[in-house]
């Protein structure tokens, strides 16, 4: 990217009273994003890969009000709780220090993804207010830009700015920090003819007793896997994009279920041990293994949270979905095929 594309314009105009309105989906990573090497900045130390789902949008409407002496936040309608408000004023404070603009907001946020689970609530969430924010403050900014603004607010967010399977770059290591900031965003990935389904079996929606960020900490911190983890994703991450290209569902699912096997054995032998995986994630692992063996191309994933994704043809989506329902007895289930990225809607809601 070029320092004229990274650069952060000038505010076009000044907001009107109306703001901006934007919707963005998850997406769940392949290859994963786990431990930042920068806290503050957001950096992470290895790249990762992800599908934008088609499902569970964010839509964040951001309006500025210049007489208010604080950002007023809403989720599905109810006042966010102090946590989250202060992540979202902290993501603000950067936007209005890029626009040079001190208005408070008012940021109303509908979810339709179980927050905190595991489903990357929080990379639709940031993605969706990256680009609300951004258009309501003026600013005009190329996708890359929005990648690294979101990154900002989750790292995972970076990825949900593009539709289909992004790769989000680690960026430069050496360089100053300022430097290394402009080049870890997300950018789309070439991907062969492809037409994959992931099943989402969530075998408990409830909130995770520690965050994400908490825990890929603890792992970097403690975790005598970690390092070794970090440098086979590098090579994960290469095979995978081959893998994509030559639309090789297969190799694409074995990578990516070896990829989050070990990100979850770094967690586990973290100090103390972080455990996301439950009784009822494993019955739904058991029941992918059985799916091969019974012919079936299906391959898990998992986030920070014990619900189990399940990569598969499309046209095998169905059966898949129907073994994962079985198995998660209890749980619901969804399938979910690639979506598109952020964007804003216009004021019919377009
Ligand atoms: O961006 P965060 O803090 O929600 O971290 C997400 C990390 C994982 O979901 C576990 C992996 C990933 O790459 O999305």
């Amino acid at each position: 990217m070029s320092e004229q594309q990274s650069t952060l314009l000038r505010p076009r105009e000044r907001p009107g009273a109306n703001g901006a309105t934007a919707v963005a989906q998850p997406n769940i990573a392949l290859i994963k994003y786990w431990g930042k090497r920068d806290e503050h900045l957001f950096l992470p130390w290895t790249s990762s890969l992800s599908m934008t789902l088609d499902i569970f949008p964010t839509t964040t409407r951001v309006r500025l009000d210049a007489g208010a002496a604080d950002d007023e936040v809403t989720f599905n309608g109810a006042p966010a709780g102090d946590g989250e408000r202060r992540r979202i004023t902290g993501f603000l404070d950067l936007v209005r220090h890029r626009a040079g603009l001190a208005h408070r907001a008012v940021v109303d946020t509908r979810n339709t993804v179980p927050t905190g689970a595991g489903l990357a609530s929080s990379a639709g969430g940031f993605a969706a207010l990256a680009v609300a924010a951004a258009a309501a403050y003026g600013l005009d900014l190329d996708p890359a830009s929005l990648s690294r603004l979101a990154r900002r607010g989750s790292g995972s967010a970076s990825r949900s700015v593009f539709g289909g399977f992004a790769v989000w770059n680690a960026g430069t290591w050496t360089a100053p920090p300022a430097e290394a900031d402009l080049s870890s965003y997300a950018e789309p990935v070439a991907v062969g003819d492809l037409d994959p389904a992931l099943v989402i079996a969530v075998v408990d929606a409830g909130p995770k007793e520690v965050s994400s960020r908490a825990a890929m900490r603890r792992t970097v911190e403690t975790s005598p896997l970690f390092e070794p983890w970090a440098a086979s994703s590098r090579d994960d991450l290469t095979g995978m994009r081959a893998a994509l290209l030559r639309a090789d569902l297969d190799a694409v699912g074995e990578i990516a279920e070896r990829n989050f096997l070990g990100m979850h054995a770094t967690m586990l032998s973290a100090r103390p041990a972080v455990r996301y995986l439950s009784p009822a994630s494993l019955t739904v692992l058991d029941s992918v293994l059985q799916l091969r063996r019974d012919g079936t191309s299906a391959y898990a994933t998992m986030d920070a949270g014990p619900n189990v994704k399940v990569l598969c043809h499309r046209a095998d989506a169905d059966r898949v979905a129907e073994a994962v329902r079985t198995a998660a007895a209890g749980g619901t289930v969804h399938i979910a095929g690639p979506g598109r990225g952020a964007r804003l809607l216009d004021e019919g809601g377009r």
